[in-house]
């Protein structure tokens, strides 16, 4: 069978996974928590998973950290966050809770003192009477007061809202204030706000939906900085085609730190990858930044720990974990095996390999490159660009054991590194 298992990615041996949650720093290790179906390659049920880390590179093993056990949240713990205040890992998350086929969302809340037994305290803050079911994704934070803002489908509108809630113990919450509308999108999911470099950004996805099937139709994740009350003004976060639900949080040593979903699989997408038996994965954690009113993105240093350089000479092999940095001076095409071909001219385009079409997915965009860095792993391309202004995220279906580099032309400006992990 085709080797995908990724080596520094985090997956699952079974099921699905989907958004990162609950993403801490507590007690000395690193907390990802995500969207889990343990038992099979859809999106039927959901449990939180848990893997923890000392270094944000090596992960254990993932285990189940909150069943859906109870009425609140009898079908699906779904997405949410943590906030840990050294003692204390608080855990929130969507109970979804559906009767006769409607949806009725309970805010909840669980608690640990050890990051390994989780109690669970129930509700606390129930679907309000402007919402439609689609009310979800709690993002919590400890400050003076306490303050949750969450993804909501405004009843009157059919559109999407983001609410900020506040509690003055984090055990019920009240309305605050509306952050932002969208006119023109039916749901806004997993929302994400902080301060940043002196600003204030907004982080969340935009899901098309149809209001009368109540069936998702595409969703992408976007960013706001400063002025936040349009939604629909959102800037995409990722050019590339498998990232989604991003998730943010601080380490000890206050960088903050992002990663996200690595899937907009389309159905027949799904079928091929499903074949292992499991499903999906994380991005790479990312450190975040603003820099003149754009996100930037780039690995946490720790990934550059693990790099080794190898001379670069055209047509040469190389094991599938690997970095490798362009520095373009010239029009110059580079491919990497038939998977990614990256083409630079007076903009650039990137074509993947689309493994359920069997054919080239190509986007371009009109923007000078002038330093690139191509992160690897066993099916997954990251790529990030002018120092993490330009982000491109897919996974790839592996062509071949090794990778093939290749060049349009000699050039002294492509470096190559093996990851060791
Ligand atoms: C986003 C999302 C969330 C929800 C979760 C369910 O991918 O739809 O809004 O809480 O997935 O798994």
């Amino acid at each position: 069978m085709k080797n995908r298992k990724q080596a520094y990615h985090i997956e699952t041996e079974k099921g699905l996974i989907n958004d990162p949650n609950g993403l801490s720093y507590f007690k000395g290790k690193y907390y990802v928590f995500f969207q889990w179906n343990p038992n099979t390659t859809d999106h039927s049920y959901k449990v939180w998973g848990k893997t923890t880390s000392q270094d944000l590179i090596h992960w254990s093993e993932p285990i189940i950290a909150l069943q859906a056990s109870e009425a609140y949240d009898k079908d699906g713990t779904y997405s949410g966050s943590a906030v840990s205040d050294g003692e204390t890992l608080s855990l929130y998350y969507t109970g979804n809770v559906k009767r006769e086929g409607v949806r009725y969302p309970e805010q909840c809340l669980a608690q640990s003192k050890d990051g390994v037994h989780f109690k669970k305290y129930g509700s606390v803050l129930s679907l309000p009477d402007d919402y439609t079911g689609h009310f979800r994704d709690p993002k919590v934070t400890k400050e003076d007061v306490w303050k949750m803002i969450i993804g909501g489908q405004n009843k009157k509108t059919g559109r999407g809202n983001i609410i900020q809630y506040t509690s003055i113990d984090g055990t019920s919450f009240k309305f605050n204030k509306i952050i932002g509308i969208s006119k023109q999108y039916e749901m806004i999911e997993c929302p994400d706000l902080f301060t940043l470099d002196a600003h204030e950004v907004l982080i969340y996805g935009l899901q098309s939906r149809n209001n009368d099937t109540d069936e998702c139709l595409d969703a992408h994740a976007v960013y706001l900085i400063d002025t936040l009350s349009d939604l629909d003004k959102g800037m995409h976060m990722d050019e590339g085609y498998d990232f989604y639900a991003p998730q943010t949080f601080v380490d000890a040593q206050g960088r903050r730190i992002m990663l996200a979903w690595m899937s907009r699989f389309s159905d027949a997408q799904e079928v091929e990858f499903a074949k292992d038996g499991h499903i999906h994965c994380l991005t790479m954690p990312r450190e975040l930044s603003v820099k003149k009113g754009k996100l930037i993105q780039l690995p946490v240093r720790e990934m550059y720990e693990l790099c080794h350089e190898i001379p670069y000479t055209n047509h040469m092999k190389i094991q599938r974990q690997a970095m490798i940095e362009i520095s373009p001076l010239e029009h110059i095409s580079f491919s990497i095996n038939k998977e990614l071909s990256i083409h630079f001219n007076e903009g650039i385009s990137i074509e993947r390999y689309d493994w359920a079409e069997q054919k080239y997915q190509k986007k371009s965009w009109p923007i000078k490159i002038n330093h690139m860095e191509i992160w690897l792993d066993t099916s997954s391309v990251e790529i990030f660009a002018n120092n993490g202004e330009f982000v491109y995220s897919a996974r790839l279906d592996p062509q071949a054991e090794d990778l093939l580099l290749a060049s349009s032309k000699e050039s002294q400006n492509i470096n190559v590194y093996r990851l060791e992990i």
